[in-house]
């Protein structure tokens, strides 16, 4: 997994991680974008395998800048957008916003308008009220807009478990228990103006197993089914969502797309067997898969506390800002150090964060060789939702952001400055 030059340092997409550090400054995102194609190609080569229609829509919130979304297109891939900030993104990467799906539970009027005028590919709508806007928006023009529908499937998929609830307590989608799905496929399935192309269904993420996907394939197909007979409707798309877990330390043994995916395809055979529909389309919107391994954060090694018979702690130039994971969600990493990644730890330390607060802590316990002041050190796997949940708490700026491929390293994203953080402030007194 990790990668070294005749050096011993860290290499990323054949850049040394010393190197970049010194050039760009630290903290510093770097992505691995040999590993983001990869990871992409990987779904789309396993679908390519059943022979069955697909699309693969990279979920843009686990990374949402310029440079990823032109890689993704170059990969052929769609993109799903769940603001107009992510789609004024995608606009301005130049991707064709045929391919691109706005998510949301509440998307304003203004974002729809927005979504419509730029001609977006596919509004996956959430609820009533957006089922309203939309036709107040088009009322009147002669315009189609593709339109899925959002259902709450009441299945939840964590790690290697899901729950079925006959009712799933969420703010996203249409309850189908209680007939609000059915209510909202009727008045879509009466509206001039919305064309609908399937449903869509997202269980979770960071999944560690199929068995929540094949729950999903099984209730979305008999629904179909049964709409089919009442309605005579049937989906040409059915929108698994995203979720596919990736690796973050030894302890996350995550499936290869590959299984998920050969195993959603057989599952969706065999219950469309059972039924008088057609083969759907299968559509997945990966996030963290597609680009979570691919990123590294690089920081500078600045402070060192002991405390005797306690715990050593060593503080990096960034922390809670740049990755909000561990303290928001107890997120696991790991760390290493970046010019001699393999050689043997001699400390276990903590690796603390610059911000002003006690929970700021990127790594516990990590075993590591030892450390000096001005040392780079390397936090693995924070490509996806670390940049992207980024802040400016304490008025720290959010890091640089470079994509290195075959030795070439490029930045994407500019560090913010001080004068960049103070850009939107106006005086009061003066
Ligand atoms: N599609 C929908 C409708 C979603 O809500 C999400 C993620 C995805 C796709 C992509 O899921 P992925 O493949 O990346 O797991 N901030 C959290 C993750 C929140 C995910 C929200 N929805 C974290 O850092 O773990």
């Amino acid at each position: 997994m990790v990668k070294t030059n005749t050096q011993g340092h860290l290499t990323i997409g054949g850049c040394d991680a010393i190197d970049l550090a010194h050039n760009f400054g630290t903290p510093l995102i770097v992505y691995d974008v040999t590993k983001i194609r990869y990871q992409f190609e990987q779904f789309q080569a396993a679908f390519d395998e059943t022979k069955i229609n697909y699309e693969i829509s990279y979920a843009s919130k686990a990374l949402a800048i310029k440079a990823i979304d032109q890689v993704i297109n170059q990969e052929q891939g769609h993109l799903d957008v769940v603001s107009s900030g992510e789609l004024m993104t995608a606009v301005a990467a130049g991707f064709p916003m045929a391919k691109v799906s706005f998510h949301g539970n509440n998307k304003t009027r203004a974002e729809l308008n927005l979504a419509l005028d730029q001609h977006v590919g596919t509004i996956i709508v959430d609820n009533f009220y957006e089922l309203t806007l939309l036709e107040q928006l088009l009322a009147g023009t002669a315009s189609q807009i593709n339109v899925m529908l959002r259902l709450a499937p009441g299945i939840t998929a964590h790690t290697h478990e899901y729950i079925q609830t006959g009712q799933v307590d969420s703010k996203f989608g249409f309850d189908i228990a209680s007939g609000q799905a059915e209510q909202a496929l009727k008045q879509v399935l009466a509206s001039q103006h919305l064309h609908l192309i399937g449903y869509h269904a997202h269980i979770g993420s960071q999944i560690m197993a199929v068995n929540g996907f094949s729950a999903l394939v099984k209730k979305l197909v008999k629904l179909s089914a049964n709409w089919q007979e009442k309605y005579g409707y049937q989906p040409a798309v059915l929108n698994l969502g995203g979720g596919f877990g990736i690796q973050y330390t030894a302890n996350d043994q995550p499936l290869l797309p590959k299984n998920f995916i050969h195993q959603i395809v057989t599952d969706l055979k065999a219950e469309i067997a059972k039924t008088n529909l057609n083969l759907p389309a299968i559509w997945l919107e990966p996030g963290r898969a597609i680009v979570g391994t691919a990123g590294y954060s690089l920081y500078t090694i600045g402070a060192r506390k002991e405390i005797p018979n306690l715990r050593t702690y060593i503080s990096v130039d960034g922390g809670m800002g740049d990755n909000i994971r561990p303290s928001l969600y107890q997120a696991k990493y790991q760390a290493l150090l970046a010019s001699n990644p393999l050689a043997s730890p001699t400390q276990t330390v903590t690796v603390a964060g610059r911000y002003c607060e006690s929970g700021d802590i990127l790594v516990k316990n990590q075993p590591l060789p030892d450390t000096s002041p001005g040392d780079i050190l390397a936090v693995l796997a924070t490509g996806a939702y670390g940049y992207s949940m980024a802040s400016n708490y304490n008025r720290v700026g959010r890091p640089a952001v470079v994509f290195a491929e075959n030795g070439q390293a490029k930045l994407v994203v500019k560090r913010e400055t001080a004068s960049d953080l103070i850009r939107l402030d106006l005086d009061y007194l003066n």
